[in-house]
């Protein structure tokens, strides 16, 4: 799986959207911050860990920077964000100057594929509801352990399937039960130093951001009706994996010590 998409394609799988509709995905996604992570138990974990002024962290996959920003701002350490949608290099930029972190903050718009094994060894690296895009989990560690140093940490966010749920799902067929999702964390020799179940009960939450990207769609068709059927399909899309993942999916925050 790893390398066979194209940037765009990359992007837009992320996104859990067609290509063509990346343009909007701007005006679609203007009311989240995190797009699919919780920022406040990354910083929590990463508290744990003796985190300083010279700590360098590289969120990988930043999005808006919801995450990396946060991270500095509490933690008072360096992060670096790497994302492949040009877009939301802006969007990052903006909300680290609005939380006073520009200092600490630096944003590049690259792909993590490309990256990966050339940039100096960071201490933590975060890759945050990335889901599947680079592969299954095992493949995806293989790319993230070569931004950390021996002895760094990788902090997975990320999820499992539900005893007696199902991952025939578009997007999902990658996804396995917790016990090989663990095997996967633990394939490169990594050591497995904490796992945070988060509550599976979303049906409030889920209910909330359908609603604002419902009330994006509806403006975006009503200027723009040419995209309306593109529009109601994602639309539709989101709607039919939100209610996959409260049937069928735990999220979970994983955090590796990476092995020699
Ligand atoms: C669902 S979003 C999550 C963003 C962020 N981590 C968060 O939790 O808010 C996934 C992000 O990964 C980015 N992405 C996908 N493939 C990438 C790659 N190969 N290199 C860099 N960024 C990538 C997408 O553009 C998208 O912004």
């Amino acid at each position: 799986m790893i390398g066979t998409r194209t940037e765009t394609e990359m992007v837009a799988y992320a996104l859990e959207v067609d290509p063509g509709l990346l343009p909007w995905i701007p005006e679609l996604l203007s009311d989240f911050d995190e797009l699919g992570s919780d920022a406040a138990p990354i910083v929590e974990i990463l508290r744990e860990l003796d985190v300083s002024a010279s700590t360098r962290v590289v969120d990988l996959g930043c999005g808006k920077g919801a995450v990396a920003v946060a991270i500095a701002k509490e933690l008072g350490c360096r992060v670096e964000g790497i994302e492949l949608f040009e877009p939301f290099i802006e969007s990052c930029r903006h909300r680290a100057a609005s939380a006073g972190v520009s200092d600490l903050c630096s944003f590049r718009h690259a792909d993590i594929l490309k990256l990966a094994g050339r940039t100096e060894p960071f201490d933590v690296a975060v890759f945050a509801a990335l889901g599947d895009v680079l592969g299954p989990l095992d493949d995806s560690i293989g790319v993230i352990r070569r931004f950390v140093r021996p002895g760094g940490f990788l902090l997975i966010c990320d999820g499992y399937i539900k005893d007696g749920g199902t991952s025939d799902f578009p997007g999902f067929e990658s996804y396995a039960s917790r016990d090989e999702i663990l095997r996967r964390l633990h394939s490169h020799g990594d050591v497995l130093r904490r796992e945070v179940i988060e509550p599976t009960d979303h049906t409030e939450a889920y209910a909330r951001e359908i609603a604002q990207i419902e009330k994006r769609a509806e403006g975006l068709a009503a200027r723009h009706p040419e995209l309306k059927a593109d529009v109601m399909r994602y639309l539709e899309n989101q709607r039919r994996e939100y209610a996959h993942l409260e049937t069928n999916f735990v999220s979970a925050i994983w955090m590796l010590e990476r092995g020699a």
